[in-house]
């Protein structure tokens, strides 16, 4: 496999060919939170909190778009921080929105 040059935040990051945003950004100790990622996993991309701002492609989920050749990756901005704080508490309002229901059901 090839090797490619990508941009994080501006830092030139070194990428392997068919690799992740979120694998180059963490191979570069870049820090993505991510919640749904597993390395041996495939992605699946449903919690969205690896959210990053790509040159030319707008916000994409870092788990599941592969890096490409000179792409510019910005992964901390006031935008991409509220938009994963509106994800995370949409997963934890669901999550105990569901703890509730279970709760109900088992006091019935
Ligand atoms: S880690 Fe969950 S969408 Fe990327």
């Amino acid at each position: 496999m090839g090797e490619l040059k990508v941009f994080i935040n501006g830092r030139e990051v070194k990428a392997k060919e068919g690799s992740t945003i979120l694998e180059t950004a963490l191979e570069a100790g870049i820090y993505i939170p991510y919640l749904c990622h597993h390395p041996n996993l495939p992605p699946i991309g449903e919690c969205g909190l690896c959210l990053v701002r790509v040159n030319g492609m707008g916000l994409a989920n870092a788990c599941d778009t592969l890096v490409e050749e000179g792409m510019k990756i910005v992964t901390e901005n006031e935008e991409i921080a509220s938009l994963r704080r509106e994800r995370l508490t949409g997963l934890l309002m669901s999550h105990l929105f569901r703890m509730h229901r279970l709760l109900e059901i088992s006091q019935m």
